[in-house]
């Protein structure tokens, strides 16, 4: 592909024209919110802000592989003393256009500090919506598998003593069961709330995400190798997981300032790490292609 691991500046609806069909196994992107960043980069009107963004997701749909998946980014934020119903209007708009809406990952803020206002608290956390062009798409959840620790200790110390001796005699509920599956695995499967600290070092950005979060959503929807597109790239962190992973990637930002940004942060990695591209995937793909798991998790 023309446009493999370089950043391109421009609207992402333009510049995106230049790429082909289907050619994209991963969009993760974290667009300008509505007016919140009117001093920085430029902010849309809530009011506006769908109108603005489909003809951009209509982009990412030619470009998306039909395994593919899009992961957005995005929180409503409160106009006039409640929240705006934008992203709400834009993932209805959005099924119209062609999506279908599979899945919502909550980011929870961990290292938020308190705060104090008169109708609500602290804002904790973001929505990663997940939009897909078809049911089955690629999937490798065991990228992604978390210890088992916590989790174990926390679900044994809630069960009564009946759960215990059921489970103790390994027969009875189909709830004993389940638990006696996960007893001696050392890894299981998150949950759809991922738990990460917020970015403070802003290299020179204002809105920059933890490299954590495209890190995760790369390596459970991509394998190495792959393309990973960000339409919105800001500093480039999109692009850093990629490289860090063995992913290619395409950025885009209408910011010629962002681009420099983002070539400085991710040339040195590429330089790290010249070989990792190439690396095939160390896992079976057919294997973790987990059509039935993804449907089972649902
Ligand atoms: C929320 S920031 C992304 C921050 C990024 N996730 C990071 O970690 O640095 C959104 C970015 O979108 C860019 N942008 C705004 N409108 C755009 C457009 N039409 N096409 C491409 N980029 C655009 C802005 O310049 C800004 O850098």
């Amino acid at each position: 592909m023309e446009f493999i691991n370089k950043f391109l500046h421009g609207d992402c609806e333009d510049v995106l024209k230049k790429l082909s069909d289907n050619s994209i196994d991963l969009i993760f992107t974290s667009p300008p919110y509505a007016d919140q960043r009117k001093n920085t980069y430029g902010g849309v009107s809530p009011d506006e802000y769908v109108d603005w963004f489909l003809p951009k997701a209509s982009q990412f749909l030619r470009v998306l592989k039909p395994t593919g998946t899009f992961v957005l980014n995005i929180k409503e934020r409160v106009f006039d003393g409640e929240r705006h119903t934008y992203v709400i209007e834009l993932i209805l708009r959005m099924r119209e256009q062609g999506w279908l809406w599979t899945e919502e990952f909550m980011w929870h803020k961990k290292n938020s500090y308190p705060g104090k206002w008169p109708n609500r608290f602290r804002d904790n956390w973001e929505r990663l919506i997940q939009f897909n062009k078809a049911k089955e798409f690629h999937m490798y959840q065991e990228a992604v598998m978390v210890p088992v620790g916590e989790w174990a200790k926390d679900r044994l110390a809630k069960l009564s003593e009946t759960d215990k001796t059921r489970d103790e005699s390994k027969v009875g509920s189909g709830f004993g069961k389940n638990v006696s599956n996960w007893l001696g695995r050392k890894m299981v499967y998150p949950t759809n709330v991922l738990h990460m600290a917020t970015e403070c070092s802003n290299r020179n950005h204002s809105a920059t995400f933890p490299i954590e979060l495209p890190a995760w959503f790369i390596k459970l929807f991509t394998k190495p190798g792959d393309m990973v597109l960000d339409p919105f790239m800001g500093s480039g962190t999109t692009a850093f997981a990629a490289v860090q992973l063995g992913r290619n990637f395409v950025g885009i930002d209408i910011n010629k300032e962002y681009i420099e940004l983002a070539r400085e942060r991710t040339a040195q990695e590429q330089i790290r790490l010249p070989h990792i591209a190439e690396k095939r995937p160390s896992y079976s793909v057919r294997k973790l292609h987990t059509k039935n798991g993804a449907k089972a998790k649902r």
